[in-house]
């Protein structure tokens, strides 16, 4: 059996190693070099840094040894919060098809999207700075590609691939901390065939099916662990008493972001049986309710928890939390229901878990609190609402599909070129938490 390469990809030389993740040898490098910023990178060889879009072009196009691809990448773990104007876009080896190992794919990327965790991980911070949870820390002559979501087209395939093939429009994700998969901020990417989904390509342009990737990956996992019920025993608490027609009523903290609006549109997904109220600023109203909110709360007018229990208001069924904290649970607590409430998590006990480093006791803090809420408080007798932290574990073809069937869209915010500056406004924008939906990178047309 042999790997299995588009067309134009058959000119490309069969060259030895398979991502080539240390740079080529000094004397390799040279072809490429001419007109371009070299650093420095202590006598192993060179990272080309280019300086002119012209040069980005030519080594795009070149299908000769020792080919390049443009990426993002970081040769340190920059400071933490600084991952925007430290990142540099960068000439990399490009991986090599005739490499590819039995399961594997190589794809070349259309779209990538930017995800707070992308910035958490290029920056050495994700989860927190939990040692064991961070990648190999980078180094001039192994950098880091960051990203963890593409969309794009089969370039290439390994000797035992069988569910896609060259030319298939794919969408994935690589998994960067504990998998140590290749980043997808590059133009094109080695992924495994287990994270090569076919999605519906007629109805979903590239940088929609990259901003499917990640919500589809953490709402299909929080709609779980949510448990609604289905419609017709919607009007029934746990217990099975009758609560007439009122519908189980949902708070969705953090309904515009990127995660957020995905989120509103699966749970509406569902059916009218379920009342969605979204927590954002006054300035998301409109699309809070376009992805399906029925009223929306603006936390920037104080404590949405203080807002949403005045005058006696109708407690909600279920919390889900995007922001995380111990504030949000708080707040949760004085508006979640009866003893059959769930509070659902993506962030935990911190808010915008990876966007500062913990200490010791803080991680240790922040792991007895998980512990104490999801395995001790779960099952004490009580009125207390079920807490869950997920920690979603598949994207599969058919979670994207049952998304997309659902009629979900994602909202993106603005798609941004494949340039340094571009790139670095969608990172500080990211940051920031006030993306309207999703940030898209288009790394390539796809034409
Ligand atoms: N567990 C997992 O596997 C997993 C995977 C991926 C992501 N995550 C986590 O999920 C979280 C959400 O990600 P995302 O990409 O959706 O984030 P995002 O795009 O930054 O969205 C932030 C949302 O929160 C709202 N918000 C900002 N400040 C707020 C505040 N003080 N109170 C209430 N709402 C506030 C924003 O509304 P305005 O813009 O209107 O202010 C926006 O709706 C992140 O913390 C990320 O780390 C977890």
């Amino acid at each position: 059996a042999a790997v299995t390469v588009a067309p134009s990809l058959l000119l490309s030389p069969l060259i030895p190693g398979r991502l080539r993740e240390t740079f080529p040898p000094r004397g390799e490098a040279k072809s490429h070099s001419e007109g371009r910023r070299q650093l420095n990178i202590g006598g192993f060889g060179s990272l080309e840094a280019p300086l002119r879009q012209e040069h980005r072009r030519e080594a795009q196009t070149c299908l000769m040894a020792g080919a390049t691809m443009r990426a993002v990448i970081v040769t340190d773990f920059p400071a933490v919060g600084t991952f925007a104007d430290k990142f540099e876009l960068a000439e990399v080896p490009r991986p090599d098809a005739s490499s590819l190992k039995k399961k594997e794919v190589l794809v070349r990327v259309a779209a990538t999207t930017v995800n707070v965790d992308d910035i958490h991980v290029g920056q050495g911070s994700f989860g927190g700075g939990v040692g064991f949870l961070q990648v190999k820390a980078p180094t001039k002559t192994k950098p880091l590609i960051c990203g963890s979501d593409f969309a794009g087209v089969v370039e290439a395939i390994g000797p035992s691939v069988s569910s896609v093939k060259v030319g298939d429009r794919v969408c994935g994700m690589n998994f960067l901390p504990l998998k140590h998969q290749q980043g997808t901020f590059c133009e094109y990417v080695v992924a495994a065939e287990a994270n090569c989904n076919l999605y519906p390509a007629a109805s979903l342009s590239f940088a929609e099916a990259a901003s499917l990737v990640m919500p589809t990956f953490v709402t299909s996992a929080m709609v779980k662990d949510a448990a609604l019920p289905p419609p017709a025993v919607a009007d029934n608490d746990a217990a099975g008493a009758d609560k007439g027609a009122a519908p189980l009523r949902c708070l969705v903290i953090g309904a515009s972001g990127g995660i957020g609006s995905t989120l509103v549109q699966l749970l509406r997904a569902q059916g009218t049986h379920l009342h969605i109220v979204g927590v954002c600023s006054g300035r998301n109203e409109q699309l809070a309710r376009k992805c399906g909110c029925d009223a929306v709360c603006d936390y920037t007018k104080g404590s949405w928890g203080d807002q949403l229990s005045t005058g006696g208001a109708p407690k909600f069924d279920r919390v889900f939390d995007l922001l995380g904290g111990k504030e949000s649970y708080e707040e949760a607590l004085k508006v979640l229901a009866h003893k059959s409430a769930r509070f659902v998590t993506a962030t935990g006990p911190e808010q915008w878990l990876g966007s500062r480093m913990l200490t010791t006791g803080e991680v240790f803090g922040l792991l007895g609190s998980v512990l104490w809420h999801s395995a001790v408080c779960n099952f004490l007798p009580g009125k207390h609402p079920t807490y869950s932290f997920v920690t979603p574990t598949d994207l599969t073809k058919e979670s994207i599909q049952a998304v997309v069937s659902a009629g979900v869209r994602p909202a993106i915010d603005r798609e941004v070129r494949f340039e340094e500056g571009p790139l670095r406004e969608a990172f500080k924008l990211v940051q920031s938490h006030r993306a309207q939906g999703k940030v898209v990178v288009n790394v390539w047309d796809g034409v």
